[in-house]
C-alpha cells in the first residue's frame, strides 16, 4: 500500500466504541466476534494498553486500527482458560502484572499492507515499557490466520505453547482450504 498517509497514534477512549467495533466486524469471522463489552472494559481497565491508529482523508479523522492488551502476573505456565475469547479483563488484568498480554488487534482491510499493524504493535510495546516493568509480551493467534502469525514472527515472538480447536474451522482469507483452528502461543522476552 504505497499512497497511504502516516497513521497517528493515540490511546483509546470510550468515544471510540462504535468504530473499534467495524474494525474488529470488517476483520473477523462472526463466530470469533469479541463482544462490544469485553472491549469497552479493556478500555477502562487499561487505558495505557489499548492503542487506536489514526489516518487523515480529505481532512476528516479516521480510525484505521486498533491494539489492546493486559497486564498479567508472570507465570511460565499460563492456564489456557487465560486465552479465552471474550474473557473479561477484570478477571486477568493486574497493573503490577509483567507480562504484557496482546488480547487483539487489527487492521481495517481498506488499508492493510501500509504497516499500520507494525506501528501499533512496536509503540505498544514502548510506550507500555516506559510505565511498567514488563518481562515479556505473549499472544494466541490462530494458526490460519498467516499474516498475523508472520508479524509476530517478525516482530520477535517464538512459539511456546499449542492448543488443538481453540478456534472454530473457519475459512477466511488468510486460511486456504484447510482451517486448523490451532491457537499457538507465542512470547517475546523483553
Ligand atoms: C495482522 C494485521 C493486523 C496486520 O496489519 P497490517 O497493517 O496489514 O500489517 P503491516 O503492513 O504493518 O505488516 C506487518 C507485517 O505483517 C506481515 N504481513 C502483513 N500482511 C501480510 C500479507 N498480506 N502477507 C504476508 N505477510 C503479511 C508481514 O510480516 C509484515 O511485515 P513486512 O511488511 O515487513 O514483511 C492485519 O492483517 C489484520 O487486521 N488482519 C486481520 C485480523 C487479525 O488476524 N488479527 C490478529 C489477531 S491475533
Amino acid at each position: 500500500m504505497e499512497n497511504l498517509p502516516p497513521a497517528a497514534i493515540r490511546k483509546a477512549n470510550a468515544k471510540d466504541i462504535d468504530d473499534i467495533m467495524e474494525i474488529e466486524r470488517l476483520s473477523f469471522h462472526p463466530e470469533v466476534i469479541e463482544s462490544k463489552k469485553v472491549f469497552e472494559d479493556r478500555i477502562k481497565a487499561f487505558s495505557d494498553g489499548f492503542l487506536i491508529a489514526e489516518i487523515e482523508e480529505n481532512g476528516e479523522k479516521i480510525i484505521a486500527g486498533y491494539i489492546s492488551s493486559e497486564l498479567w502476573k508472570y507465570s511460565e505456565e499460563i492456564p489456557h482458560a487465560n486465552f479465552n475469547l471474550n474473557h473479561s479483563v477484570y478477571e486477568t488484568h493486574s497493573d503490577s502484572g509483567e507480562e504484557l498480554y496482546i488480547s487483539s488487534v487489527a487492521v481495517n482491510p481498506a488499508v492493510r499492507g501500509g504497516k499500520i499493524g507494525k506501528r501499533l504493535f512496536t509503540e505498544l510495546l514502548s510506550r507500555v515499557s516506559k510505565k511498567h516493568k514488563l518481562k515479556s509480551a505473549i499472544l494466541l493467534v490462530n494458526s490460519d490466520w498467516q499474516n498475523a502469525y508472520k508479524m509476530y514472527q517478525k516482530e520477535g515472538f517464538v512459539t511456546i505453547d499449542k492448543i488443538s480447536d481453540f478456534f472454530p474451522r473457519l475459512e477466511n482469507s488468510d486460511s486456504g482450504d484447510d482451517p486448523s483452528g490451532v491457537g499457538i502461543i507465542m512470547r517475546k522476552s523483553l
